[in-house]
């Protein structure tokens, strides 16, 4: 449908004329309009709804998802509003929509662009059946704390790792041509170092030096800003004593100055009237003032600014400019992801949700998120030849909804296939599977049920125990202050162990879990993350060999709660902990004078290593890296250097290896981490295949921000590795040497 507005007719190529037109022509009250979502409950819309869209007192809603409501809402905003200015329709699309992907920190650990692309297209796709046009994704906080209940939405700790699948889903969901059918716009949230919040508890105080939040939180936003992302969402959370949604030097200075960012930023929820609870306003006026003059251009489901602005701006306190500039940023959107050419949905032109080609993408994407993280004594893959029986233990193994995750507002629930049924179809006819749930929930304490579960086990060739976190426990509010498996999961490995047989654990749960009390306690383990719709028949396909596994870690796994934060990238401290220089508090001698304890950075009661690195990640196949080389031992300042390996595959199975290439800036002005990921690769080695793997490294790709807060790239030593894991050893060193030019970049 064409709008037949005359303000907007004229060349859709020309954004920047038809929005400056369109300006002109607006009163201060659509004006302000504009800057106002409004949430509908139940995904309905509610009926005074329609007069607010005829005065043109919104410009955007969220959580209507039936078509013909939606449709209706934009009917009345393009042809009964004086300006017919169509609606932004957001939504939470986080990790699909009816088909659901994994979590995103599942997503991360398949350290795959291409599928977190094609699913985050899948999810567009869906989602614009019922007329949605805006997602709040992707959601890239770096997440360093495993407590923090959204580290599940997130993608993990790592800056690259983070940043290129951040652009992966930006493009994913916006499409080379945001216009065409079955694209929406993206979000990048929440901006920013929302994944600081201290003790990991939600919504909580961050404190965040500028140089760690340039080179760390803020640096996947930069990424998403330069692939194109349509909107930011400021964070809950305050940030140095100014809570995100009324900070200016993050959305003016940063984000506008320097970033030179033409898209919109639109508050979280409510989060504007939230500064005075904050401390930093008196009341809401004060906090529309604070946040518009910041740079929040539009209000997510909040009062503040349709209750305030026009009086702010009549009081000279917020100033029109400021106004006109947060429309146009909205206006941009509008016109660029095609709404005043068409914004009548059409389901009929788009494909059926929960289509053959998106689970096949569910399913790819579930198969390479899953890490191996232990095989003693190759148990793992199962022969459905050899295998007799296999005993199914948990509260996991067939809880369709619980495997989908958080965020599955729109999740059809049906398409869940469990491991359990998926087991049985891959297998059932050559072997006798046995089901006992053992317990209601995870977090269950009743063992009453343990007894069927030993007896099924002992009964059986083999054990696979389903356990982990049902969906509740991680997602927003959700945080946790033990991260082990909760309710008596771990009593029901040692149950089980005790049988004798061979023990599985496959682990469902949305963020890193400390395994330490059960990883002794069994064979192998499958970390599974909540892997969607088609987590079933991708373990399935895992357990009996069909695919080997190739996820790898985007997150620490910490050994005990107390070692948090843990991260790879962390710096080296002038007392570096050495396996020689510490001492666990069990072999402290009684007399024990102060100083011989080591001296280093450990804490006495734990190791000062993860239990599983970031990056790590087993497969079938047998995977040895050997020859790092670099093309050059010296470059210049402007120079690339060439970083190589030989990968061999020495089993008999082909699998899918994720080469990591990592970085340490020796010397520096300031000190840098004792390792960066720079580079990663997923290829795919045949049995007994040797392939050679090379990375190309620009010195841009060195820079940091440094005492002056300008990126900069310092000569000097720089220690490279490349292996399957952030604990690789096999390095090689090259240097940067002074060029006739600047050092800065
Ligand atoms: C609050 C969450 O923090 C944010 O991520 C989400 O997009 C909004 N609510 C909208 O549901």
């Amino acid at each position: 449908m064409n709008t037949s507005i005359e303000t907007v007719i004229g060349d859709p190529a020309n954004t920047e004329s038809r929005l400056r037109e369109l300006l002109k022509q607006m009163t201060l009250a659509e004006k302000i309009g504009q800057m106002c979502q409004l949430s509908a409950s139940d995904g309905y819309a509610p009926d005074y709804l329609a007069d607010d869209l005829r005065a043109g007192r919104i410009g955007s809603v969220l959580n209507v998802v039936d078509v013909n409501a939606v449709n209706e809402l934009q009917r009345i905003a393009i042809k009964e509003s004086r300006l017919g200015i169509p609606l932004l329709v957001g939504r939470d699309v986080i990790h699909g929509f009816n088909t659901v992907m994994p979590i995103p920190l599942g997503q991360a650990a398949t350290w795959n662009p291409d599928i977190v692309r094609q699913g985050a297209r899948v999810a567009a796709a869906e989602a614009a059946t019922v007329g949605i046009n805006w997602t709040f994704a992707p959601m890239i906080d770096i997440s360093r704390d495993a407590r923090w209940g959204r580290i599940a939405e997130s993608l993990g700790e790592c800056v690259l790792l983070t940043s290129e699948l951040a652009v992966a889903m930006v493009e994913g969901f916006q499409g080379d041509d945001p216009t065409a059918p079955g694209a929406i716009g993206a979000c990048a949230k929440h901006f920013a170092a929302y994944g600081a919040v201290e003790s990991g508890r939600d919504y909580a105080t961050t404190n965040v030096p500028e140089t760690k939040l340039r080179n760390v939180y803020l640096r996947p936003f930069k990424a998403a800003v330069d692939a194109g992302v349509m909107s930011l969402m400021t964070s809950f959370s305050d940030l140095n004593g100014i809570p995100a949604s009324g900070n200016e030097f993050l959305l003016r200075q940063v984000l506008r100055d320097e970033w030179q960012y033409d898209g919109f930023v639109v508050s979280d929820w409510d989060s504007i009237r939230q500064l005075q609870i904050h401390g930093l306003t008196e009341n809401d006026k004060q906090s529309a003032s604070e946040a518009a003059t910041a740079g929040v251009d539009m209000e997510m489901a909040g009062d503040a600014y349709i209750k305030h602005l026009a009086e702010l701006v009549d009081e000279g306190r917020v100033s029109i400019q400021v106004i006109d500039n947060a429309v146009a940023n909205i206006l941009r959107a509008k016109f660029r992801l095609g709404l005043f050419e068409e914004a009548i949905t059409n389901p009929e032109l788009l494909p059926a949700v929960g289509n053959s080609d998106a689970l096949e993408t569910a399913r790819q994407a579930a198969s390479q998120s899953v890490v191996m993280l232990k095989n003693d004594n190759a148990v793992l893959p199962f022969s459905a030849d050899e295998l007799k029986s296999i005993a199914i233990i948990g509260p996991l193994a067939d809880a369709p909804y619980q495997q989908l995750g958080t965020w599955i507002f729109d999740g059809d629930v049906d398409l869940s296939i469990t491991p359990m049924h998926a087991i049985h179809s891959l297998v059932g006819h050559d072997v006798n599977v046995r089901y006992v749930r053992a317990m209601e929930h995870s977090r269950s304490k009743v063992s009453e049920a343990f007894d069927d579960a030993v007896e099924i086990a002992r009964d059986s060739d083999a054990a696979v125990l389903f356990l982990g976190e049902e969906s509740i426990l991680s997602g927003e509010a959700h945080s946790r202050a033990d991260i082990s498996l909760p309710g008596d999961q771990a009593e029901l490995v040692r149950r089980v162990r005790a049988t004798g047989k061979p023990v599985v654990a496959v682990i469902l749960a949305g963020r890193p879990l400390t395994l330490t009390n059960i990883v002794d306690h069994v064979d192998a383990i499958l970390f599974a993350w909540h892997p969607g719709s088609m987590g079933g028949p991708a373990i399935a396909d895992l357990l009996f060999g069909v695919e080997s596994p190739s996820g790898k870690l985007p997150a620490t796994f910490p050994r005990m709660v107390g070692q948090i934060p843990i991260y790879y990238s962390q710096k080296n401290s002038g007392k570096p902990p050495s396996r020689d220089n510490i001492v666990h508090i069990d072999d402290i001698e009684t007399r024990a004078p102060q100083t011989s304890l080591g001296m280093s950075a450990f804490h006495l009661d734990t190791h000062f290593t993860p239990l599983f690195a970031f990056g790590h990640g087993l497969s079938y196949a047998k995977f040895d890296y050997r020859d790092i080389r670099v093309s050059a031992h010296e470059i210049g300042l402007d120079d690339t250097v060439t970083i190589s390996t030989e990968l061999t595959n020495s089993s008999d199975v082909a699998g899918d290896e994720v080469v990591q290439l990592y970085v340490r800036d020796v010397v520096a002005s300031i000190t840098r981490p004792v390792k960066e990921l720079k580079g990663f690769r997923r290829v795919r080695v045949e049995a007994h295949e040797t392939v050679t793997v090379d990375f190309q490294l620009h010195t841009s790709d060195l820079a940091f921000f440094g005492r002056d807060m300008q990126p900069t790239v310092e000569p000097g030593e720089f220690h490279v590795w490349i292996g399957g894991s952030s604990e690789t050893e096999l390095r090689t060193e090259f240097r940067i040497i002074q060029g006739d030019g600047c050092d800065k970049l």
